[in-house]
């Protein structure tokens, strides 16, 4: 079995990634690799905050490693919250907050589309490789569901009338940028 570690401290991204993964991988998370630090995401793109984390953790272990960064990207909101997706609301504020800003930047938009989009960084054998994943659909004005995590409860993916807060996790991974982006890394691995 090959081993890799998910350069990560968030758990439902270890738990989708997971169960895209299947058996002939092993991810190691960093709480399981011994590592207890707060990767920095100083960047404004989420192709080079992909790349701070993996390098961190490579430059840390010399094992090999991925990283993925994701961002909600609204048209009608000039791409935000994009990279700042995590912090739209302010630093350390919650799912709730940033939603909260979310659907009242978007009260009084026309256009409502909206798309995740997934960068993944693989630090393999010393050189890093990306690879992109991308779900279209559209924000709605009150949350619905309880799965998930971040603005899933107001993000409908193309295709579905449900958010990705209503879905099962295989549901999500239908549609899914992480699962997209995690497709594609999987088959370079299997080359
Ligand atoms: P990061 O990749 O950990 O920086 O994630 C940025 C933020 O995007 C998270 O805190 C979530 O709010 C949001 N996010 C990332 N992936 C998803 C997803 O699959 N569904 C909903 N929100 C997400």
């Amino acid at each position: 079995m090959n081993h890799l570690i998910f350069a990560t401290n968030n758990q439902h991204k270890v738990d989708e990634i997971r169960s895209v993964l299947g058996t002939k991988f092993n991810i190691i998370t960093l709480k399981e690799a011994g590592i207890h630090i707060d990767i920095p995401e100083p960047h404004d793109t989420l192709e080079e905050n992909a790349s701070e984390k993996s390098t961190t953790i490579f430059n840390l272990t010399g094992q090999d490693c991925f990283s993925e960064d994701t961002g909600l990207e609204v048209p009608a909101l000039n791409g935000e919250p994009g990279v700042k997706s995590a912090r739209y609301a302010g630093e350390n504020r919650s799912f709730d907050a940033n939603i909260e800003k979310l659907l009242a930047n978007m009260a009084h938009k026309e256009d409502k589309t909206a798309r995740f989009r997934t960068v993944i960084s693989l630090m393999l054998d010393k050189k890093e490789y990306r690879f992109e994943g991308i779900c279209k659909g559209r924000i709605i004005p009150e949350k619905k569901g309880e799965n998930g995590f971040g603005y899933d409860p107001v993000f409908i993916p193309d295709g579905s009338e449900k958010t990705f807060a209503q879905m099962g996790m295989e549901e999500k991974n239908q549609y899914s940028h992480r699962k997209k982006a995690m497709e594609k890394l999987i088959a370079f691995l299997n080359k």
